[in-house]
């Protein structure tokens, strides 16, 4: 062992991504190609009366513009979109409008100015119909979904109405978050290109196996027929863990001007046709004893999808397992509304779920004259609540330990405004993170050169979370090389099958097979070495031979060494290779797997001006053995940042007669920046979840905005008074008496 898994390596992507070497979708160029744009309907509901397209297709350089009146026939579907990958798309085979921005036409030009002109000449005449678009009204249609993504919509036990009712100390409000639109860095971007009948596209994607599964479904070819490359992405969060419909439509301007197509959406196109955070309505009711132990629970969600597609937001399920409580009742529920299908943004589910129930306990320690914190310790799960299943490793309470201590939790007074800095006043409030560990089966392939070196493929993704990085620190240990003679291929769906880059599954999935592939392909060199009479460690067992640096050694003498390369030479020089796949098996039966982590703030809020400043966030996680130090922090750190965002900042703003999302842009869709972010520390407890994986690692991708929006929010409170339960706080809702 090299001892490289763990260490705050340096990512091995970073020089590439800092000199600009590494190539996106949109860098990717092909001979001839053609530039396309998306248009999409200015209308929430109707149906397209007539389309005048023939200024546009006689504009300069135009090549294509399709509309559904000449838009390739796809074939018919025969069973529902399967998410993530494959969503019910528009894809121009109707005249049917669902809801404002949908994608209506695609036009291509030589060039991005020339297509965009033309897509200006468009002139369409809408058939509009009364659209929905109001929530509180359409709740009174609310119906059950038929299943959360992992999870039923309702999950019930004892009884939590009499329960409640027993309570001695009563706390029911209703907590609602805002509609919320991901905003990586890079756009989704797809460059498609037909060879006869087999199509290529790179794109900007969470999911290059998903993609090409819903590329082959879409167009009805056999996914041998399909590939997506997508070696580096700026960024995902949920929205490129689907196909959306500009993937589809690229390849379909492709297919149709016999040229290879790029079309990369514009920020503004960001909000509507990809995906978004619907807004929820949380209804919380929390009961419990004298003693401060929780007696009921009820959290009761609903949240709107579109009129085409079901998706549910999943806030409930942290109410199924983060607290011991005997009677407990959930339910999802859904409304439609003319806007596009929401979908998963980071932590769905967990994140509104853990706001509005985090905010509820803060409310019901406050009732109940409990210090916050203490609370969580009462109702502590020592397994899961609802199974009685045992954790497969938690170590909650170290963590709130540990994150009181780092944050001094012990200054905090029972007493709202009883802190202040000149005019500011000064809030502390905490909440629990929680994130379920998932894990799928994942194939991975390592090659050992004739120099000696290592190749390792995989059809996983790096999103900008560091899987090349921890790829690269697992297969050096597991072979004994040094880690910059190591290559990682990912992001090809030609190479072995690795799950979406969604759910925080990346590392927990890849890095067992990477590792088990590594050992088989170190265990044949092995052989080879000990098989050849030439070979200083001829004749030995195999437990005999160690791997360290690029070196075999004999264990009881390492004067007795035969370098990888020369192995390889002498047995004719054919490369190693090796395949191997992981997946996860009975201790899914077994055990409860779960992260979990502590998040404290302190905030100032200026009382003349209700705005809130965030000075310090202290979070402390248990998630298991941490693959690589740096990119671990960085990861709860951006996940953080999110959460101060999700606290303050975000919203999408839908017009509410039209349907339009009126803050499309980075300009009016407030993302915190470097001045609204201070000081966060993140620490990790020591802990290595042998039962979970080989690696002892659950994935970090998302727990990290988990618990931030309440912690704050908590905080608030306590430096105001002032209870907000509709995020995000805004200063006019700290001013509003
Ligand atoms: Mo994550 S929201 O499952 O990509």
């Amino acid at each position: 062992m090299n001892g490289a898994t763990g260490s705050a390596m340096n990512r091995v992507d970073g020089l590439a991504k800092v000199t600009g070497a590494a190539a996106y979708a949109a860098d990717f160029d092909l001979p001839r190609i053609a530039c396309a744009t998306m248009v999409r309907s200015t209308i929430a509901k109707g149906r397209i009366a007539s389309v005048q397209t023939d200024r546009a297709a006689q504009a300069p350089g135009v090549l294509l513009v399709m509309t559904h009146e000449n838009a390739p026939k796809l074939p018919a579907e025969g069973q529902q979109a399967q998410p993530p990958g494959d969503r019910a798309l528009s894809l121009l085979q109707d005249d049917q409008v669902r809801y404002n921005g949908e994608p209506v036409a695609v036009v291509v030009a030589e060039t991005l100015e020339q297509a965009q002109y033309a897509a200006s000449l468009l002139n369409f005449s809408w058939e509009p119909a009364a659209p929905a678009l109001d929530f509180e009204s359409a709740r009174a249609s609310a119906y059950q979904p038929k299943a959360l993504t992992h999870a039923p919509p309702d999950v019930a036990w004892g009884d939590a109405a009499n329960a409640l009712s027993d309570a001695p100390t009563q706390h029911s409000a209703t907590y609602t978050t805002p509609m919320e639109s991901h905003n990586p860095m890079e756009p989704h971007a797809t460059l498609a290109a037909w060879n006869g009948d087999e199509l290529t596209v790179h794109d900007s994607t969470q999911g290059v196996v998903g993609a090409r599964k819903a590329l082959a479904k879409k167009f009805g070819i056999p996914v041998e027929k399909v590939r997506v490359i997508s070696p580096y992405v700026g960024g995902g969060f949920g929205c490129k863990g689907s196909a959306w419909s500009h993937v589809v439509l690229a390849a379909m301007a492709a297919r149709k001007t016999h040229r290879p197509v790029r079309l990369v959406l514009e920020r503004t196109q960001m909000f509507g046709p990809v995906g978004y955070r619907p807004r929820t309505r949380q209804e919380l009711a929390l009961g419990a004893d004298s003693a401060g132990k929780l007696m009921a629970m009820r959290h009761d969600v609903v949240s709107p999808t579109s009129t085409f597609e079901d998706w549910s937001e999943s806030s409930a399920v942290v109410t199924r397992m983060l607290y011991a409580c005997p009677n407990v009742s959930t339910t999802h529920r859904l409304v439609k509304l003319n806007l596009g299908t929401p979908t998963f943004m980071r932590a769905p589910g967990e994140s509104t779920g853990s706001y509005a129930l985090e905010a509820a306990m803060d409310e019901l320690a406050w009732k109940l004259q409990v210090d916050p914190l203490e609370l969580r310790l009462r109702n502590y799960a020592e397994k899961e609540p609802e199974s009685g299943k045992p954790w497969s490793s938690k170590a909650l309470r170290e963590c709130y330990r540990a994150g009181a201590e780092r944050f001094g939790w012990s200054r905090r007074k029972a007493a709202t405004g009883s802190l202040r800095d000149g005019e500011q006043l000064i809030g502390l409030g905490m909440a629990t993170a929680t994130y379920p560990a998932n894990r799928q089966p994942a194939n991975a392939l390592v090659r050992i050169g004739a120099d000696g070196s290592a190749t390792v493929q995989c059809a996983t993704q790096d999103i900008g979370t560091g899987t090349y990085t921890i790829v690269t620190q697992v297969a050096a240990d597991a072979l004994g090389l040094p880690a910059n003679r190591i290559v990682v291929e990912i992001g090809d769906s030609q190479f072995p099958e690795a799950p979406v880059s969604g759910g925080s599954m990346t590392a927990a999935s890849v890095t067992p097979a990477v590792q088990a592939a590594a050992r088989q392909a170190r265990g044949q060199l092995v052989a080879r070495a000990i098989a050849d009479a030439e070979s200083p460690l001829h004749g030995l067992a195999a437990e005999e031979v160690e791997a360290v640096d690029g070196w075999l050694l004999s264990r009881a003498d390492n004067s007795k060494r035969d370098a990888f390369a020369s192995v390889i030479a002498r047995s004719g020089g054919g490369a190693i290779e090796a395949r191997a796949q992981a997946k996860p098996g009975e201790e899914k039966e077994q055990y409860a797997m779960h992260s979990f982590g502590a998040v404290f703030a302190e905030v100032a809020v200026d009382p003349t001006l209700g705005e809130v400043r965030v000075r310090r966030i202290v979070g402390a996680y248990s998630v298991g053995s941490v693959l690589n130090a740096k990119t671990a922090r960085s990861q709860l750190i951006g996940g953080v940042v999110w959460g101060i965002g999700m606290a303050l900042h975000e919203q999408t703003l839908v017009d509410p007669s039209s349907g339009r999302t009126v803050n499309a842009n980075l300009a009016q869709y407030h993302v915190p920046v470097n001045a609204d972010i201070a000081d966060i520390d993140i620490t990790f407890v020591d802990e290595n979840d042998q039962n979970f994986n080989p690696l002892g690692a659950r994935g970090i991708g998302e727990i990290g905005i988990t618990g931030v929006a309440a912690a704050i929010a908590n905080a608030v409170y306590h430096a105001t008074g002032k209870r907000v339960r509709d995020l995000p706080i805004t200063p006019d809702k700290l001013l509003e008496a």
